[in-house]
């Protein structure tokens, strides 16, 4: 590939990424990731138990970045918001805007 199609490519990229909304997650990304990472522990059981501690979307989200520390993982701000998007969609159902 010539170092103009190189750049090119990232521009359409970057474009790509720019005009994407902010609150689009991207939910296939997330059961990758999670299915990559967190079924060492606990499998989805823990997700549908009875008494499940996360009561909403903001809880949801800080029990995944404190999961994701204890996994020692460094994900992106994004990769934690597909995770978490992911959870809520299969799992969870809390509305995402409170
Ligand atoms: C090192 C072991 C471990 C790994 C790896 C792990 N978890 Fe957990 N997770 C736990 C434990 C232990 C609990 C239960 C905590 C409690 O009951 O307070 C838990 C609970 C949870 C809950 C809360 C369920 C509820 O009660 O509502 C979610 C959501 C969750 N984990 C997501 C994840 C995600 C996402 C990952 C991958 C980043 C992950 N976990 C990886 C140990 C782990």
């Amino acid at each position: 590939m010539k170092p103009v199609h190189h750049i090119l490519l990232m521009h359409s990229i970057i474009l790509l990424l720019l005009s994407a909304p902010t609150h689009a997650f991207d939910i296939d990304n997330g059961k990758a990731l999670h299915d990559e990472n967190c079924v060492r522990c606990h499998d989805s059981s823990m997700y549908t138990r009875k008494d499940r501690k996360t009561k909403d979307y903001a809880s949801l989200r800080e029990r995944v970045v404190q999961c994701e520390i204890m996994t020692e993982l460094i994900w992106f701000e994004e990769e934690i918001d597909d995770v978490t998007a992911y959870l809520n969609h299969a799992f969870f159902h809390f509305n995402m805007e409170k």
